[in-house]
């Protein structure tokens, strides 16, 4: 078991003897283990192990018992298990052990390719615009914001962030667009992706960008246009759904969502997992730095409500889940 201090424990030593101060309870005094009790201070700057804490204070105090002083911290509270550590661990060989499962089905591929191409409702987008921008003024703008100005932005400026933060960039038919996988999705885009599978897919919930409504939009990479995939919410609920977050001036919601049910995750198991997570972190970098270029302010969230989000933009949760929305919009 991984223990650590209780958050209002203050060790003090007197003579030979330890003393446990802590807010709201009695003194609890320890004789003849003060010396014991300054070790685990230091031994437990971090949480560890109480099997290896016992050890450790028998081995550097030799006499004593470590674990009858661990088990005596324990019993009265001053220890306290850990156990975020241990589930983390477990979530993380998860992704460590590369199981076999079917790869990529490159016919399934070609039909996602084909489905950016359906859709009724399509808003065609301009060509992406980014005029010089210097990349450490562009580093040094981009900082989260809690209050937007409320602005609308142009139709430009949502492409731009679009091409170049999560698409094919501006010289997109300057290359011959090709997969890096066999069957799979277009690559060459302005960010890097394991394997080439490019997991993360992306909705736009424009808020004030001009001529386009509100509502929930595919954006297909492509052919660089966005579809109307779920309609529009009262201000009220989206913010709701967005634990009260101050997005109401905001322009522009990027949602980064994964799709479980795709077969090309197979190709790296549970790994995958951690590939597009970390994916998703380049995708969302490239869109700030752009918002930053384009003089926008934004504000990464993770803090949303999972389930009905993903709901509301129309995805069939828990296989289609919103892991990240980034919030674009002006200065105040
Ligand atoms: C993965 C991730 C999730 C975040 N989620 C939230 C959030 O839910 N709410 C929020 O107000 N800020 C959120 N932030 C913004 C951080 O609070 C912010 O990046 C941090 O305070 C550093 O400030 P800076 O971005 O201005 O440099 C998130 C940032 C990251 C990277």
């Amino acid at each position: 078991m991984i223990v650590r201090f209780a958050n209002d424990v203050k060790i003090i030593t007197n003579g030979n003897d330890g003393i446990i101060e802590r807010s709201n309870r009695a003194k609890l005094i320890l004789p003849g283990v003060g010396a014991q009790l300054q070790t685990l201070a230091v031994l437990l700057q971090t949480p560890r192990s109480s099997v290896w804490l016992s050890e450790t204070l028998s081995r550097t105090h030799p006499g004593s018992t470590g674990a009858e002083l661990v088990n005596k911290l324990l019993d009265e509270e001053v220890l306290i298990p850990w156990t975020l550590s241990s589930r983390l661990v477990d979530l993380h060989k998860e992704t460590i052990d590369v199981k076999d499962y079917p790869t990529i089905s490159p016919g399934y591929e070609t039909a996602r390719l084909l489905r950016e191409y359906s859709g009724k409702a399509t808003q065609k987008l301009p060509p992406p615009q980014l005029a010089n921008v210097n990349l450490e003024q562009v580093l040094l703008k981009r900082r989260s914001v809690r209050q937007f100005s409320g602005q609308a932005v142009t139709k430009v400026n949502l492409s731009t962030i679009l091409a170049m933060g999560a698409g094919l960039g501006g010289n997109k038919f300057d290359e011959p667009l090709a997969a890096l996988v066999l069957g799979g999705p277009v690559a060459k885009r302005t960010y890097p992706s394991g394997g080439g599978l490019y997991p993360i897919e992306l909705l736009v919930y424009p808020l004030q960008v001009e001529t386009i409504n509100s509502g929930f939009y595919y954006y297909q990479v492509l052919s660089h246009r966005m579809v109307s995939v779920s309609p529009s919410l009262p201000k009220d609920v989206l913010v709701e759904l967005l634990n009260e977050h101050p997005i109401q001036e905001a322009s522009i919601l990027l949602l980064l969502f994964i799709d479980f049910a795709r077969l090309s995750l197979g190709k790296y198991g549970e790994k995958s997992y951690r590939l597009a997570l970390i994916e998703a972190g380049h995708i969302a970098q490239n869109v700030l730095l752009i918002a930053s270029g384009l003089g926008l302010k934004s504000l990464p969230i993770c803090g949303f409500n999972d389930e009905q989000l993903s709901h509301a933009a129309g995805l069939n949760f828990p296989y289609e889940v919103i892991i990240y929305v980034l919030a674009i919009g002006g200065a105040t």
